[in-house]
């Protein structure tokens, strides 16, 4: 009985929502969490879910989705380490340089 309440208490948080499975850079603990992110993310690549995404199972990795994990972390890089120490306030996300678009455009 005891540890049916120590389980209840420690899932409790997560009732009624699905824990992700391989999330790797970005702070989202559940698929609830992370959606809202993703539908941002997508549509600031010009890209739909199944770009990305096996939609069977969404935790498998794919070309791009690696692509897309490596990137994530080059803006945290960016944001977390080389803009605070130049110092300048702004912060880029995938938009800055995509626009909306698969790859950024270049200007040449
Ligand atoms: C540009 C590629 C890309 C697109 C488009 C994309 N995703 Fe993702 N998605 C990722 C990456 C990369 C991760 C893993 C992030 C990490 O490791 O931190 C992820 C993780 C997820 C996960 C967590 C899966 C798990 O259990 O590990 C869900 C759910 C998800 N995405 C849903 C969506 C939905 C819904 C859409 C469309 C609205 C979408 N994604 C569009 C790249 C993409
Ligand atoms: C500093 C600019 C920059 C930022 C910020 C950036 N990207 Fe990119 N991204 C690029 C460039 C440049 C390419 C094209 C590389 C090439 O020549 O194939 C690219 C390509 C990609 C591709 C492959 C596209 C394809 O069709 O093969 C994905 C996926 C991607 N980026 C995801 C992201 C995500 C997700 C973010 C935000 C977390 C992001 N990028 C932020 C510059 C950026």
């Amino acid at each position: 009985m005891r540890l049916f309440i120590l389980t209840l208490l420690l899932t409790l948080p997560l009732w009624g929502q699905t824990p992700v499975k391989n999330v790797q850079v970005l702070p989202y603990k559940t698929v609830e969490e992370i959606k809202p992110f993703m539908k941002g993310m997508a549509q600031s690549l010009g890209m739909k879910c199944r770009d990305c995404h096996d939609l069977n199972d969404k935790a498998l990795d794919t070309k791009k989705k690696r692509i897309a994990r490596e990137m994530m972390k080059m803006v945290r890089t960016i944001n977390g380490e080389i803009l605070p120490a130049i110092p300048v306030e702004d912060r880029i996300s995938c938009w800055t340089c995509h626009r909306g678009k698969h790859e950024p455009e270049e200007r040449e």
